[in-house]
């Protein structure tokens, strides 16, 4: 259910999109006033979003195979996978979208006004480049943990999966859990990536999981922001918030759910559009304009799937921070958390299978990741793990 408190409508005029100004009620429970002032003018900013001219629909769908098929006869369960997205309480008018409110307790919470709604600089994907790929050579940035397949020997111009989505837990406040695809291209400074997933972030106020989507033109430094935090992603969807929580969420060795997301680009155009859902239940949510990138505006040459942590060793220890499901890949469907069907949008604009996905783990005794190829889930990854425990003090 999303928390319709939380979502405000934002007025979308033809060709322009004028934010409805935000009044907040109530005092100030933070001392400081110069602070409230910059945390007011940011608010500003960021609940006002304006976008000179918005496409209502893509021009152009890759030629997908449909993918109905939700059998999860594996080997490991009998389980039912339902397929379920999450329901609205009421949708926005027709020519609105919601979006996710943001009040000064988020902007606070928040390290700093400037990082708001910012990834840290040095969460950069450490897969970003095929001399990368191999993680002895890869200098994984020392708080983040990774538990990753990627693709990078093609040209790319999307990526569709379907994503099992649980609540794991997170220790600390400025930690998080995530489950996502990325789609990059260049490097370093230069990196541009798409992302979009599912997380458990405490910075929302809560430890909730969330739909989140992500880009940045230059490795994480000063472009790109979480979901509509920043100008950037253009939503034409009156339904699905970014940013809104997805319940239920899967149960140990119980009912399990997900998503399925699809980003593609629109070759005319050369946008990237969001679907979320898949067959009759897909929505597509909006695009990434190609403005934003520089890379990005052309084509992708890596495609990532699986799970980030930050690790802050608080106390001097591995965090307790969960991975997926909190439980290792080798336990399997209905206890591992997993992505299945994992596909790419190749150059003659059809899905097609990798079939041999590199994976990449950098704590393999915390969290660990296992591949696999089967006829119904085709390329699929388990992945995740629990973080402390005796192998990852
Ligand atoms: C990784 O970092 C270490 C020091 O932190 C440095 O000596 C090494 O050259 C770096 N490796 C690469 C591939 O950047
Ligand atoms: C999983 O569920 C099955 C059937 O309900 C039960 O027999 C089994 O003991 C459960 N396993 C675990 C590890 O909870």
């Amino acid at each position: 259910m999303m928390d319709v408190k939380w979502f405000y409508c934002l007025v979308a005029v033809l060709h322009l999109i004028t934010a409805a100004q935000l009044c907040y009620a109530g005092e100030s429970r933070f001392p400081g006033s110069m602070k409230k002032i910059e945390v007011l003018k940011h608010l500003n900013r960021l609940n006002k979003r304006p976008v000179k001219s918005i496409k209502m629909r893509p021009t152009y769908h890759p030629s997908w195979v449909k993918d109905d098929n939700f059998n999860t006869d594996t080997s490991s369960s009998s389980s039912e996978e339902i397929t379920q997205l999450w329901h609205s309480n009421g949708k926005c008018p027709k020519g609105t979208i919601p979006i996710l409110r943001t009040n000064e307790e988020d902007v606070l919470r928040a390290d700093s006004i400037n990082s708001y709604g910012k990834k840290k600089k040095k969460s950069s994907f450490p897969v970003a480049r095929p001399s990368s790929i191999n993680p002895e050579v890869s200098n994984v940035s020392k708080d983040h943990e990774y538990a990753t397949a990627n693709t990078y020997k093609g040209i790319y111009y999307g990526a569709k999966a379907r994503f099992n989505i649980w609540n794991p837990y997170v220790q600390e406040h400025n930690e998080f859990s995530l489950s996502q695809v990325w789609i990059q291209s260049g490097s370093d400074s230069d990196l541009n990536t798409i992302e979009a997933g599912w997380q458990v972030a405490p910075q929302y106020g809560d430890t909730k999981t969330r739909l989140f989507i992500y880009w940045t033109r230059d490795g994480y430094q000063t472009t790109g922001c979480y979901n509509l935090k920043c100008s950037g992603f253009v939503q034409t969807n009156n339904e699905i918030a970014i940013g809104a929580s997805i319940s239920p969420t899967s149960r140990f060795n119980s009912s399990q759910y997900g998503i399925t997301i699809l980003i593609w680009k629109d070759r005319k155009e050369a946008d990237w559009w969001l679907q979320i859902g898949d067959g009759l239940d897909a929505k597509i949510i909006g695009y990434w304009p190609a403005s934003l990138f520089s890379y990005l505006s052309e084509s992708a040459s890596v495609v990532a799937w699986g799970g980030e942590v930050i690790n802050q060793r608080s106390g001097g220890q591995h965090t307790t921070t969960q991975m997926g499901s909190g439980y290792f890949p080798q336990e399997g469907f209905g206890k591992a958390s997993f992505i299945r069907n994992i596909q790419t949008v190749d150059e003659t604009n059809t899905l097609t299978t990798p079939q041999d996905l590199n994976t990449y783990t950098s704590q393999k005794s915390c969290y660990d990741i296992v591949k696999g190829l089967t006829d119904n889930w085709g390329s699929y990854i388990f992945f995740g793990g629990p973080g402390r425990n005796k192998n990852c003090p």
